[in-house]
Formats: C-alpha cells, structure tokens, sequence
C-alpha cells in the first residue's frame, strides 16, 4: 500500500494493492474490492462518500450457476479527478486526467479526459475546460 493522499475513516481495503498520488483524499466509506488486483489513484483526485471500486467480476454461467469463473481486472484513476458519492467503478476502467463522475454513476468503460460523466451506465454529458 502507498499512500501519499489522506484517507478517512469507515474506508475497507480487500488487500494492499493500492495506490494513492499526493494531494489526493478519500472520503468515508469508500470500498475497495482487490483481491489481487491494483487500484491506482493519482494525485490531487477528490473520492465521495462510499464509492465502490470493484476489481471483480464474473463470466456469465449456466442457468445453474450464473456467476462462473472469476475475473479480476485493475483500476486506475488518473489526476485531478472527482467521483461523486455512490459512484460504483467497474473492473478494468481507466478514469481518465481531469474527469467528473456524478454521484450515482456507474463507469462500465474508459473515459477520456476532462469530461463529467453520469448516470448508469455512465455517459459523457460535458466536456470540461
Ligand atoms: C455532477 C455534479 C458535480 C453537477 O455538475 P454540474 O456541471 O453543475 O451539472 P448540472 O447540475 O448543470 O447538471 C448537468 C446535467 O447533469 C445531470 N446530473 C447532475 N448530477 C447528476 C447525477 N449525479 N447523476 C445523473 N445526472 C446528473 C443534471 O440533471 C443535468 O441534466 P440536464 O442537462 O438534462 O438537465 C453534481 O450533480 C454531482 O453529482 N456532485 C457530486 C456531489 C457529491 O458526491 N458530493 C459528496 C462527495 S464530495
């Protein structure tokens, strides 16, 4: 664990495998989901309230058993980024430099810089100076 940012109380970590950038801070509750996967969060980046960071998922099974062989997959949060309250990240996702997830937002996908994002699934409704 490398921690260069503030992390506040009520924040559950699966393992170690995270990193946080300088100047950044976590706000409580936050969720992270990692196994054996990373999580990796750049500097100056705001987290709300109980965002989940989801590294695992499942390939879709038979009737009998839907949730099937286990996937994990990394994150990683670029600089300057603010994820509203209740955002759930999806394994894999890359949050790109100088993004805006809306509290709610569920990020299935990458996102490309400097845009809010928002909704489920989340969509880019703004481009951001
Ligand atoms: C996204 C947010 C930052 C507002 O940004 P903004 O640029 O001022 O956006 P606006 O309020 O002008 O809204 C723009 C559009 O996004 C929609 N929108 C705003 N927040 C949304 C959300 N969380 N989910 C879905 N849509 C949202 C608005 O309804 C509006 O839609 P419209 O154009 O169809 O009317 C704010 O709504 C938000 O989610 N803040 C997070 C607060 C939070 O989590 N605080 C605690 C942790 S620090």
């Amino acid at each position: 664990m490398k921690v260069e940012g503030k992390i506040y109380h009520s924040c559950y970590f699966h393992s170690t495998k995270v990193k946080v950038g300088r100047g950044t801070w976590i706000n409580t509750g936050c969720f992270f989901d990692n196994l054996l996967t990373e999580v990796s969060i750049g500097e100056n980046c705001g987290i709300g309230q109980q965002v989940m960071f989801c590294m695992n998922t499942h390939e879709i099974g038979t009737a009998e058993m839907r949730a099937s062989t286990k996937i994990q997959a990394p994150i990683k949060v670029g600089n300057g980024v603010w994820i509203g309250t209740r955002a759930v990240i999806l394994p894999g996702v890359s949050i790109a430099d100088g993004c805006v997830i809306a509290a709610g937002a569920v990020v299935t996908r990458d996102t490309e810089p400097n845009g809010l994002y928002a909704g489920v699934p989340a969509r880019r409704i703004k481009d951001l100076p």
